[in-house]
């Protein structure tokens, strides 16, 4: 398997291009299936995740032609080829469960695996099950699958009893079939839920409320394929900038949407640097005196999940004392023993972390369990004295498109080491 080798203590610069976002183009190739013909989509990241994501369609009777160079993909829908879809490829990509809204809203049948957990938590599904009994799917459970059957969605009145950016997407797409009005309340706002809802108007469906917890769905009867382009990616941009500050560089983010990464050029502007915004850049320049800070994770607008474990690197380079409370995820803090591994001082008391930091962490061994996580640990290194080796980096391949290309280009000395770790 592959390692990734970096030597700390380069300050990155320049101009890094951000990619189409990862959680934004999962749902909207899903909902693709809601139309016959072909829907082209444009600015789509080159990730493991989407070509996941890709087979499952393919699985099911789409035909697509995925240009990586262009970053277009042609989704064409004929016959939908109802199956199983097969706990081999939802266990390596939880968005498969996307598949359920337009299968049931189109077919009237989902046959899907239900996704185990992951390392960051056990992730149930069951505000999307009750979201389709709701709407009048029968659900059971046998051997590990979902079988859904619904004759026709009703429109009903839903309250999700947590945020939740799956449910809030997968109902959203059942919704928009479905025989009447649908009234989902306690939705998730993310920018990804709100592209989804402007993909699904573009193909004909009725929907008010997108970016508030209230969502209004009036079905349809027939949706059309469109020509769609993807919303940059929040998480990626807010990793670079992330990476730029342990570094104490100065870098500028191109093809971004700055207020959908507010929550992170706050905290950063608290600790100290200096962020300056135009409208699709972000640059983080030098930094005045730092001083640590305390972030809670929370639903968008609010400070992203994703980005919880980023952050808490660089915190390690802070001086001072830093607060981490992570109120999403119930295991996301697997990357900490790797941080120690490198000289980190943290204290874990159940959700909360709480980060002594000001020292330049240490070269060391280290190995990635989640994406985020995995971004963590190339964010230590490249502020770290000495050089790293990160093993198991296939799970940044999920998330982050060419990587290394992108820090090698900010000036970082990263090397992909092929089969680095046999
Ligand atoms: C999406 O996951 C993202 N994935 C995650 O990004 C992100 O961390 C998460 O939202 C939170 O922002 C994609 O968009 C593909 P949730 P999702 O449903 O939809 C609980 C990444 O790194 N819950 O909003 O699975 C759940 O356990 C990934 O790109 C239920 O209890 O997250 C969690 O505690 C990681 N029952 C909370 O809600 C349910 O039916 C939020 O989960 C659904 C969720």
């Amino acid at each position: 398997m592959d390692i990734y080798r970096i030597k700390g203590g380069k300050k990155l610069s320049g101009e890094v291009e951000i990619s189409g976002a990862k959680n934004a183009a999962l749902p909207i190739i899903v909902a693709c299936m809601l139309a016959d013909g072909e829907s082209v989509l444009r600015n789509v990241p080159d990730l493991m995740d989407i070509r996941t994501i890709i087979k499952v369609l393919e699985f099911l009777g789409a035909e697509i032609d995925f240009n990586k160079e262009k970053k277009i993909v042609r989704i064409q829908v004929n016959k939908i080829k109802n199956g199983e879809v097969p706990y081999e490829l939802v266990k390596t990509m939880r968005a498969s469960v996307y598949v359920m809204g337009p299968l049931l809203a189109r077919t009237g049948e989902a046959y899907v695996s239900l996704p185990g957990g992951c390392a960051i938590g056990e992730r149930p599904v069951d505000i999307h099950l009750s979201g389709f009994e709701a709407m009048g799917a029968e659900i059971t459970l046998e051997h590990g699958y979902i079988k859904a059957t619904a004759a026709a969605l009703k429109g009903t009145s839903i309250i999700m009893r947590k945020i939740s950016v799956g449910a809030t997407a997968n109902l959203m797409m059942a919704a928009a079939l479905a025989k009447g009005k649908t009234i989902l309340e306690n939705c998730a706002l993310e920018p990804d839920i709100v592209d989804l809802g402007n993909f699904l108007i573009k193909m004909g469906a009725v929907i008010s409320g997108l970016g508030t917890d209230r969502i209004e769905i009036e079905g349809v009867s027939k949706l059309n394929p469109v020509n769609y382009t993807i919303i940059p990616d929040r998480i990626e941009a807010g990793t670079f900038l992330i990476a730029g500050a342990i570094t104490r560089g100065n870098i500028t983010l191109k093809n971004v949407i700055p207020a959908h990464i507010k929550s992170l050029t706050e905290t950063l502007g608290q600790i100290g640097f200096d962020i300056k915004e135009d409208k699709n850049s972000v640059h983080l320049g030098e930094c005045r005196k730092l001083k640590g800070a305390m972030i809670r994770t929370l639903p968008f607008p609010g400070f992203p999940t994703d980005l919880q474990a980023p952050v808490m690197s660089l915190m390690t380079s802070i001086p001072g004392i830093s607060v981490v409370i992570e109120t999403i995820f119930e295991n996301r803090f697997t990357h900490i023993p790797e941080l120690r591994r490198m000289g980190a001082d943290i204290t874990i008391e159940n959700n909360i972390a709480v980060i002594n930091g000001g020292q330049k962490l240490s070269s060391a061994p280290v190995m990635m369990s989640d994406l985020r996580a995995g971004a963590a640990l190339i964010i230590a290194a490249l502020g770290a004295k000495g050089t790293t080796e990160i093993r198991r980096i296939y799970h940044s391949d999920r998330g982050y498109e060419k990587l290394s290309e992108k820090l090698s280009g900010l000036g970082a000395d990263i090397v992909r080491v092929k089969g680095g770790n046999p």
